[in-house]
Parts: C-alpha cells; structure tokens; sequence
C-alpha cells in the first residue's frame, strides 16, 4: 500500500490512543508518520511518544504542517478552541477528520471555510484492537480520493461503514456507544456465574469469550442472529428459559431504548451553528 503521508492527531485521549494502537499494528503506518498533540498534558505525550514511537510535541502547528491527514479528536465542548487554532494552518491539500460527537459538518465547514474538504466520522475505541466499527460522511468539499483516504485509514482497524450525516446521531447510539453496553453485558454475565457460585477467575473469562464467540459465529457463520437465536433455543431447553427471563425483563426494549437515548443526548449535543 502506498504511504499515507504525514498523519496529524489533535488530542491524545483515549480515542487517539485507540486510533494508534489500531492503525500502527494494522500497518497502516510507520510511528514515524504520526504527529501528537494534546492541550496541556505532557506526561501523556511522553507516555505515548515511549509506547508508540510516534511524534509529539506541544505544538499545533508542528502537527499540522505538512500533514495529508490530520484527525480531530478531542471532546466536543473543546472544538470551538480547537478549531481557531488550526484553521489558519490548514490548506485545501489537507484532509481533515473529526470524530467529535454532535459536531456537524456544517459547523465544521463554516469553520474551516469554503474548498477545506472535512469528514466527519463515529469509530468506537475497539479499533484498538482492529475491531472498530466507523460510520463517515463525507463533507461538501471532498473528493472521491478523500473517501479512499479515509477507508485506507479505518478499514485496516475495522468495519467502516458510508453513511449520509443525518444518520451519524443514531449510528453513535449503536455502535459508538455501543461497545458500552456490551461490557455491561459481560458484567452482568459475570457476575450472576459468581452470584450462583463460580470465582470470578471462571467466571469473567467464560462471560468474555460467551460474547466474543457469539459474535464471531454472527458473522462467520452465513447465519444472522435471528436464525442463531433460533437455533440456540429449542423447546423446553435451558437457553429458551433463560431467554424468556430477559424478555420479560424487557431486554430488547431496554436495549432498543438505550440506542435510542443515546442517539437523543447526541442530536442535543450537537453545536448550534
Ligand atoms: N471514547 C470513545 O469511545 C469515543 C467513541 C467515538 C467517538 N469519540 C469521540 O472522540 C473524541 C475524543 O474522545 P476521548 O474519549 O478520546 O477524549 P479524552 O480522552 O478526554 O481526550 C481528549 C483529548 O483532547 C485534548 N485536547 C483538548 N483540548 C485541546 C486543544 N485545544 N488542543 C489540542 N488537544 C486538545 C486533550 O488534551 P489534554 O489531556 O492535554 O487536556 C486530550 O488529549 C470525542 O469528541 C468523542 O466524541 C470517542
């Protein structure tokens, strides 16, 4: 695969974090072509400078000269700063991606100003581990080259997925927030086998590879989860039992609902104009 070139990272957060373990074991890159910055934290800049090899500095424009990429990934409520900072560094050569929750592109665009070619994208941290799951859209200025970019970058640390914007809010109830709910499950799981006897030692890895496996097959098998459930329940068996205790506590209402919340505080999040 052809270099990315220089790839840029305002915040060094958890996101960005997830983002360089993901996309550095994935090949998409070499250490040496990432560039970090963060607001004021130089401990973590030195942490992931150690862990990674990757450049830091406190400096925005050290991070954005010269970049083909650069990634926006710090909290919604600091874009606003961000944005007057980098601004005037950026040219129309540059991609820019934003991952910020509830910040639209046409915020990001007014900002950037017109020809500045912008994505806005919902990975979730499990791209750490090269199983993210993305959804992009891409904004007004961009090209068909930018939407390549953009699938050399996540695809190698995921699932990415072309959405048009007005579907980012659901999407990051789904599958942004989504693996959130998944720990809970394990959780759950985990602690009912240590509720009805197990040590936790049993009883957390069975709960993790429980839902690991179960999604592999999903996806592995050529059978979706409906024809799954199907399968894994027959009449008078002990699964069909423990199904019908979660559906009469509403599991897949509370599941639904949750997506659904979470989608709703992402629409109020987003930023006036
Ligand atoms: N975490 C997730 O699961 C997830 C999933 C999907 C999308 N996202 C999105 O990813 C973004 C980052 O989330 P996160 O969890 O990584 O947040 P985080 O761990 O709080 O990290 C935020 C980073 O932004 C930096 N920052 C703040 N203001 C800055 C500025 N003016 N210039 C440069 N850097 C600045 C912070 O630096 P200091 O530490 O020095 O203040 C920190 O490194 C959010 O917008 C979120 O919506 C997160």
């Amino acid at each position: 695969m052809k270099g990315l070139g220089k790839i840029g990272f305002i915040g060094a957060g958890n996101m960005a974090e997830a983002m360089l373990q993901g996309m550095l074991t994935g090949g998409i890159c070499q250490p040496g072509d990432i560039h970090v910055t963060n607001k004021e934290d130089s401990q973590r800049l030195q942490n992931l400078k150690e862990r990674f090899g990757v450049h830091t500095t406190a400096h925005t424009r050290e991070v954005i000269q010269g970049a083909a990429i650069i990634l926006l990934l710090v909290k919604p409520q600091d874009m606003e700063e961000v944005m007057e900072e980098v601004t005037p560094l950026i040219d129309s050569r540059q991609l820019v991606i934003s991952v910020a929750a509830g910040i639209s592109l046409p915020w990001l665009e007014k900002r950037l100003g017109p020809g500045l070619p912008v994505v806005r994208v919902m990975p979730n941290l499990p791209c750490q581990v090269k199983e993210g799951a993305t959804a992009a859209s891409m904004g007004t200025w961009t090209r068909p080259r930018h939407k390549i970019l953009v699938d050399k970058v996540f695809r190698p640390i995921g699932l990415v997925v072309h959405v048009q914007e007005d579907l980012i809010d659901t999407i990051t109830g789904l599958s942004g927030s989504g693996p959130a709910y998944v720990y809970m499950m394990i959780s759950a799981l985990a602690e009912a086998g240590v509720q009805s006897g197990l040590t936790g030692e049993v009883a957390f890895p069975l709960a993790v590879q429980t839902v690991l496996g179960g999604a592999k097959l999903v996806k592995e098998s050529g059978l979706d989860s409906q024809q799954l459930l199907q399968l894994t329940s027959s009449k008078g068996g002990t699964t069909l039992a423990g199904l019908q205790e979660l559906e009469k506590g509403g599991f897949s209402a509370m599941v639904s609902l949750a997506v659904r919340k979470a989608a709703k505080k992402s629409r109020e999040m987003n930023l006036a104009l």
